[in-house]
């Protein structure tokens, strides 16, 4: 625990961040209390439940310009993913989901991430780092040393400040596409 409030304190808005370390499976359980966006203040929740509405999480990506694709194989993926994190916050009787990202792997080696986002009107809060590094901390506990992701050019940095690495040994990422 220590490690991450150090690895945290730099942060104010990261003070209320409640890590939580353990490998169970995570429900609604609050993360960071009382973040303040446009004027209001919400209590941030995180699940790794896999019951996502696919309609929020296509209105997120929407929101970030991500190409829309077929819902019917966004549920598939999710449904294979190794594993999933929504952030969310709750309003009256809905919940408004604000973060998602997800991981595959052969549950023993390797874990690669994909599809992080946080919704335009919570960036530069912290909640990317969170989101980040709450799943790398389920992927260790699941004892997974391999994590990797491809990184968009403009975010480069911002997993590079996480402790991610580019090419390390030399080693290239290389990608086969149907021509
Ligand atoms: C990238 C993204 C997930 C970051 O989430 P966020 O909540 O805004 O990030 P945070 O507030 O947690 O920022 C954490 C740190 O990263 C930095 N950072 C945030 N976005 C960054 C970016 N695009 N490039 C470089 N650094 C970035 C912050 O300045 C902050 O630095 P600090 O710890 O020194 O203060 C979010 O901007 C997003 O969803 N973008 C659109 C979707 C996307 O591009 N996803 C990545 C696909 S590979």
């Amino acid at each position: 625990m220590d490690f991450w409030k150090k690895f945290f304190k730099a942060n104010p808005i990261l003070e209320s961040y409640n890590n939580i370390d353990t490998k169970s499976s995570l429900e609604d359980v609050v993360l960071v209390k009382h973040l303040e966006t446009k004027g209001k203040f919400v209590d941030i929740y995180i699940t790794t439940k896999k019951n996502i509405n696919l309609y929020e999480l296509e209105q997120l990506c929407d929101a970030v310009g991500w190409v829309r694709r077929p819902l019917k194989k966004v549920k598939l993926a999710i449904d294979h993913s190794f594993l999933i994190i929504c952030l969310f916050y709750k309003k009256d009787r809905y919940k408004k989901l604000i973060g998602f990202a997800r991981a595959t792997s052969d549950a023993v080696f390797h874990a690669t991430i994909w599809d992080v986002v946080i919704h335009p009107d919570f960036q530069g809060k912290g909640l990317g780092k969170i989101l980040m590094n709450q799943l790398v901390v389920e992927l260790r506990c699941a004892d997974i040393s391999t994590i990797t992701l491809f990184a968009d050019p403009h975010v480069v940095s911002f997993y590079h400040n996480l402790g991610f690495i580019a090419d390390p040994d030399g080693v290239k990422g290389m990608f086969w596409y149907p021509r």
